[in-house]
């Protein structure tokens, strides 16, 4: 079966234009609204640019239109989601320009559409998706195989709590998720992530640990964007390696399978209303 993959640029890699040859702007419009990509093509496989937070960033995460996103790759095709997000790093280990590839996460946002599945007569029912696993395993282990033949080091999996926002947390929180036994945080994993599962896409996420959020003990202890901007600009060069190499990794495969067995999922946590 042939693939198609979607990007998703978080915050630092919104405008990575270069990823991608022969491109194409579009708009596609959704039932959920109209989302500006870019088509084209990475090592002879099709894909397509979104920039989450908008072209020129400037929508905050409690706004991104994240059904709006997801519909618009599912209606162009695609099979697969790569997302990139800024997170902040909760563990020592996890130093500032870090790479995680995701495999969970705790949900703490309060104002966001996390289902298609509200009511509506586009998708009628009540989805009780599975969430375990999170994320596509297949294509997080190409990531991670990916990341190794290239010589670039991250770390293989990591929990991450997604906030609200668009504040950063307080020291109080930043230790209570720290207790919680996660990773990073930030503040666009969810619902992305929920969504592209209940459209059938298979998604994974690359991490990239900007700042050390508030936590630490002896610092300042303050998370600035002008921090969390530098630090992703400086080790774009990473993420975008990866992305770039993992295409082509993920269209050897057959997915066939894979695909099927998330319908499968999909169609079983339906709970359709009473003919
Ligand atoms: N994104 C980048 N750094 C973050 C932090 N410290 N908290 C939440 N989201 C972030």
């Amino acid at each position: 079966m042939q693939i198609k993959v979607g990007i998703i640029g978080g915050t630092g890699l919104d405008n990575n234009r270069e990823l991608i040859e022969q491109r194409t702007e579009i708009v596609i419009d959704t039932a959920y609204g109209s989302v500006p990509v870019i088509e084209g093509v990475i090592s002879g496989v099709n894909c397509v640019l979104l920039a989450r937070h908008g072209k020129s960033h400037n929508v905050m995460p409690s706004n991104v239109n994240y059904r709006g996103n997801i519909m618009a790759l599912k209606i162009l095709g695609c099979t697969h989601v790569i997302a990139t997000t800024a997170t902040g790093s909760l563990k020592q280990e996890i130093a500032p320009g870090s790479i995680v590839i995701l495999n969970d996460a705790i949900d703490r946002t309060k104002n966001r559409v996390s289902t298609f599945y509200d009511g509506s007569d586009l998708f009628p029912g009540v989805c009780h998706l599975p969430m375990s696993p999170l994320m596509d395993e297949k294509t997080r282990q190409i990531i991670i195989d990916t990341a190794k033949e290239l010589g670039i080091e991250v770390f293989k999996d990591g929990t991450a709590v997604c906030i609200e926002g668009p504040r950063f947390s307080t020291k109080a929180e930043s230790n209570m998720f720290r207790s919680w036994g996660c990773d990073l945080v930030n503040m666009t994993i969810v619902p992305e992530v929920v969504l592209a599962k209940e459209q059938g896409l298979l998604y994974a996420s690359i991490a990239m640990a900007t700042d050390y959020d508030c936590w630490r003990e002896n610092t300042d202890g303050r998370v600035c964007v002008e921090e969390v901007m530098a630090t992703f600009k400086n080790n774009v060069e990473k993420v975008t390696k990866i992305i770039l190499g993992v295409i082509p990794n993920i269209a050897k495969l057959d997915w066939t399978e894979t695909i099927q067995d998330l319908n499968s999922l999909i169609t079983g946590s339906v709970m359709l209303p009473d003919q």
